[in-house]
């Protein structure tokens, strides 16, 4: 949600950076983007509503010229409509200090009404000039240096209400400085001789440095050449440790594919494998985490587990429910994690609340595992993001290695998760006799052998069956995924997918549920795609094709059961594999309809409208 970066160079322009910088973050959110620099006189503001390419033609066409330092921003719309006025950088009067935000300021109506009766004016309805103006009023009372922007920091940051990250850019006396605040959201900060870099992911700071401190909520940090002094909420400075990220800057961009979307989906074969295969002790027919993490008794000691996750990583956690109750016999719970606060959560002795996240920023996610925390369960992540707060704040984590996901609709760190969520289930059932070793070696053998039946379905020949299907029904009113036991929670996969990039109306159901009421939908409008694999559930699920059928409702079916294909109108066959692990099959054609359905409707497919990547406010 809104990305932020920033830096201070030894010497040099800032500008074509700040921009390559928002360029990787503008996943983050895409309704407007600015810069600040500093210049001798002043903070100099370029801003723009729209796409980061509307800022780049503004810059060009003004002639901005070099500056050694400054601060970026591309902006998800918290507080007025995405226009000029309400992009950042917002600046205070003095005209000498720049801010960037993400996050909400919950309080940001008292403070403009205080500062309004002082006598301040504003030009926009963001929260985030009440700030810059605050924060500069306060600064011309301290004085005009460094020292004096950072007691009027001080002064304010007490007075804020809710989660932010700031950049603040400043011209003093004695040159530019560069100030970040974490309260809630990421920053993180990369320090090289040649400069000092902060962005709100760890993509912005990759191509100076992989060495980088992750902040910490209450931290103020100035930043700059070979400089990186941090003061924690206490105000005593402490020292931030450097955390090497392995990712490589090129893994973030597009390769040869026309989006990262179809990248990521192209990339699950080896995402699978990286994550799951050297965990995999196939001798013992058991699986075995890092560092010893996950152990026997760790395992015997848990009696309840309770996922929390939003969106796509709800929808692993949801098969992880399946298969952690159904190998390892262990009562599962699950909750919209923005839902989880709501509803006064019971959690008993023994509970681990098991958070899955992309990202390990979801302010929601992170929130409701804090609470789970304070109510005595352990918490566990299954995250993509090494250093991220939902990895640092757990108690032990299981790391997907998907590499960067920059396409907002989640494919590849979904199928990772899946992985993972696989993986412990097996841990978890071996740790307390629930599976015996036989049938554990064989799952995790079928595992170990996936990869050729996942390349399978991203071959030209499996391509075009799904082009197919979207070509056929792009233009239906409506689209229902309908799916049974592990492949529910795919069926609702299906259809996020479809809604948030290509803009269809589309609902998961369970397939026994549809009799229940949404059967009365179904007419030749309406299409409907049964995921059904060869296995327990597979011929209920035919019944239920059949029933639907019968109301002309138009079917495609995914999966192994040829059965289910011979009575489809349409059908995108997948390679047979153990149940237990066919979402991690059945997925890849949906991400791929989906994917194509939203190209014929000419949507923006990396950037669909109204949404950000990485959600970090509540
Ligand atoms: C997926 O396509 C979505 N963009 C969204 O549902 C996402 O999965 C959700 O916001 C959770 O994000 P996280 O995994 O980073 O916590």
């Amino acid at each position: 949600m809104c990305g932020i970066v920033g830096a201070l160079l030894r010497s040099g322009s800032v500008t074509e950076g700040l921009i390559e910088g928002l360029s990787v973050l503008e996943y983050r959110g895409y309704d407007s983007a600015g810069v600040a620099v500093a210049r001798e006189q002043g903070v100099e503001v370029c801003k723009r509503s729209g796409r980061l390419a509307n800022l780049e033609n503004a810059l060009r066409e003004s002639g901005f010229g070099a500056s050694p330092a400054g601060i970026g921003h591309t902006r998800w719309a918290t507080h007025g409509e995405p226009s000029d006025s309400n992009a950042h950088p917002h600046t205070g009067r003095s005209g000498r200090l720049a801010v960037v935000h993400n996050g909400i300021i919950e309080n940001h109506v008292e403070l403009k009404r205080e500062l309004l009766s002082a006598g301040e004016s504003f030009t926009s309805e963001t929260d985030t000039e009440v700030l810059a103006r605050m924060i500069d009023r306060h600064w011309v009372e301290e004085g005009d240096d460094e020292d004096a922007l950072l007691r009027a920091v001080a002064r304010v940051v007490p007075r804020l209400k809710g989660y932010y990250a700031l950049a603040l850019l400043a011209t003093t006396p004695r040159g530019p400085v560069l100030v970040a605040v974490r309260q809630g959201p990421p920053l993180v900060v990369g320090v090289t001789e040649d400069g000092g870099f902060l962005s709100s992911d760890q993509l912005g700071v990759l191509p100076r440095t992989r060495d980088v401190v992750f902040l910490e909520d209450g931290d103020v940090a100035r930043v700059g050449p070979g400089r990186l002094q941090v003061t924690d909420a206490r105000g005593v400075e402490v020292v931030r440790e450097a955390t090497t990220i392995a990712w490589d800057p090129s893994d973030s961009g597009k390769g040869k594919y026309p989006h990262h979307m179809l990248k990521e989906i192209h990339e699950q074969p080896d995402v699978i494998a990286r994550t799951a295969f050297d965990r995999i002790d196939l001798g013992a027919g058991d699986v075995r985490f890092e560092g010893g993490a996950f152990d026997d008794a760790f395992c015997r000691s848990i009696e309840r587990v309770q996922i929390l996750a939003c969106g796509t990583a709800l929808h692993a956690g949801q098969i992880a429910r399946y298969l952690i109750e159904g190998l390892a016999g262990i009562p599962v719970d699950f909750d919209f994690a923005s839902e989880f606060r709501y509803r006064q959560p019971r959690v008993v002795e023994g509970t681990l609340a098991l958070a899955i996240t992309q990202s390990g920023e979801t302010a929601d996610t992170l929130a409701a595992t804090r609470l789970a925390r304070e109510l005595g369960a352990r918490t566990t992540a299954i995250c993509n993001v090494a250093g991220s707060t939902q990895v640092r704040e757990s108690d032990a984590a299981i790391l997907t290695h998907a590499g960067p996901e920059v396409g907002v609709a989640s494919t590849k760190a979904f199928t990772a998760q899946v992985a993972a969520a696989i993986l412990l289930a097996v841990r978890l059932a071996r740790s307390r006799g629930a599976l015996p070793e036989h049938k554990a070696r064989e799952l995790l053998e079928e595992l170990r052998m996936i990869r050729p039946k996942v390349e399978s379905l991203l071959t030209d020949a499996a391509i075009a069956r799904c082009r197919a299907v979207a070509r056929q029904h792009a233009g239906k009113r409506g689209f229902l995924f309908l799916g049974r036991g592990i492949n529910f929670p795919v069926a609702l996969e299906g259809a996020l997918k479809l809604k948030e990039i290509a803009y269809v109306h589309a609902e998961g159901y369970a397939a026994g549920e549809m009799k229940h009421g949404p059967i009365a939908l179904v007419d030749n409008d309406m299409a409907i795609l049964v995921i059904n694999a060869a296995g327990a559930v597979a011929e209920k699920t035919r019944a239920n094709i059949e029933q639907t059928k019968a109301r002309g409702g138009v079917m495609i079916s995914v999966g192994s059961d040829d059965a289910s294909h011979a009575i489809a109108a349409m059908s995108v066959p997948v390679p047979v594999t153990s149940e237990w692990l066919s979402p991690l099959l059945n997925s890849i054609p949906l991400q791929l309809v989906a994917y194509h359905i939203a190209e014929i409707r000419g949507c923006d497919i990396d950037k669909p409208r109204n949404l950000a990547k990485s959600v970090t406010v509540e």
